[in-house]
């Protein structure tokens, strides 16, 4: 049995959904520690690289959304062994595992070292925490004992501050504290028995649930979805973005009708959509009116990018631990991702 596993799927959906209602505690957790932050010379800094896998990576693709209007550098989620090749010291990586333990990181964590970057690790402890004492590198402790993509608010939010912290983004504390705000009031109605979201996650039963972004802004939504319907639903979901599922993904709509039944697709709503991907999204509905009757949609909250995203984001949490209800499936577990890391581990490298 699963560590994460619970006595029964009922009691694992109350954890699950409990860790859910704690986000907007997780970033109040953050902004009150007292983190000192590495330094680095603003200037020095060309890119930055937040490496990282699965629930690790996320916060790096929302950082990566938030500061695509506002940084003067380029944001990279680096989610496999090896840095790109245009690493080196003007390169700031921040190295995101929750374990600290897992095998992609550590190894681009290496190669940073290797290629002189600078690094801040983020870890709750393994060997990630481990090597990065040894070799004098900064390292964000986070609390341990949870699933990574329970501890989102945890991985995230230091990596936005840091980033301000270093000069690189604007407005990121105000921001965060805006996306607490929303998330609370979020809370309030979501944790509801009956609420939207419990909702749409029944009428989501039984379908394989595509979810497009409005745009490439919310494109971290969008995989952050599709990533909870899996871990937490035990269900299929695939993710897109306007305008992109424009040049080949909605084509595929074409396929048999009784392939088509078992679709349900969902839009993430930016309200600051570019206007564009607005007329976008109404004409593909139309087109695609024959084949898929009705478009579930979720709207963003918020003035900022940060807690627009993050409020598309905990709307979709909620939903993913509703249809994990909807399947009484334990939200827990995710047994395959730590079978397979063992699998690994005994087969030696
Ligand atoms: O949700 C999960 O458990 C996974 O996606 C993990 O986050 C992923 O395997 C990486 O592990 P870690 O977050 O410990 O680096």
């Amino acid at each position: 049995m699963s560590l994460m596993s619970s006595p029964s799927w009922q009691d694992g959906f109350k954890n699950m959904l409990e860790l859910i209602n704690s986000l907007p505690e997780q970033f109040e957790y953050t902004k009150a520690s007292d983190i000192v932050w590495p330094h680095v010379k603003s200037q020095d800094i060309k890119h930055i690289i937040v490496c990282g896998m699965g629930g690790s990576a996320i916060g790096g693709d929302i950082l990566r959304c938030c500061l695509m209007p506002l940084a003067p550098v380029p944001v990279l989620v680096n989610r496999g062994y090896e840095l790109p090749s245009f690493a080196g010291k003007n390169t700031l990586v921040f190295a995101v595992s929750y374990s600290g333990n897992t095998e992609e990181t550590l190894n681009s964590f290496e190669e940073a070292l290797a290629r002189g970057a600078q690094i801040v690790a983020v870890t709750s402890g393994g060997v990630l925490a481990k090597r990065a004492g040894e070799e004098g590198v900064p390292v964000i402790r986070v609390p341990g004992g949870l699933p990574p993509r329970a501890s989102l608010g945890y991985l995230f939010a230091p990596l936005a501050l840091a980033a301000e912290g270093l000069g690189v983004a604007p407005g990121m504390g105000a921001a965060l504290q805006e996306t607490i705000d929303v998330l609370k009031r979020m809370r309030d109605e979501l944790a509801q028995p009956g609420s939207e979201a419990s909702k749409l996650a029944a009428r989501l039963k039984g379908k394989i649930t595509v979810i497009w972004g409005s745009g490439p802004l919310v494109e971290a939504a969008a995989m952050r979805w599709k990533a909870q319907f899996n871990e937490n639903a035990k269900s299929m979901a695939f993710y897109n973005c306007f305008p992109e599922l424009n040049h080949n993904e909605f084509v595929g709509f074409e396929a048999p009708q009784d392939l088509m039944d078992r679709v349900a697709v969902l839009i993430l709503q930016d309200h600051k959509e570019h206007g564009q991907n607005i007329k976008r999204t109404a004409i593909t509905k139309e087109l695609l009116h024959s084949r898929v009757p009705e478009f579930e949609v979720v709207n963003s909250r918020g003035d900022s990018i940060m807690a627009r995203l993050l409020s598309l984001i905990y709307f979709g949490d909620y939903v993913s631990v509703y249809l994990a209800r909807e399947y009484e499936t334990d939200p827990m577990p995710v047994t395959l991702i730590e079978e397979l890391k063992q699998r690994l581990k005994e087969s030696g490298r």
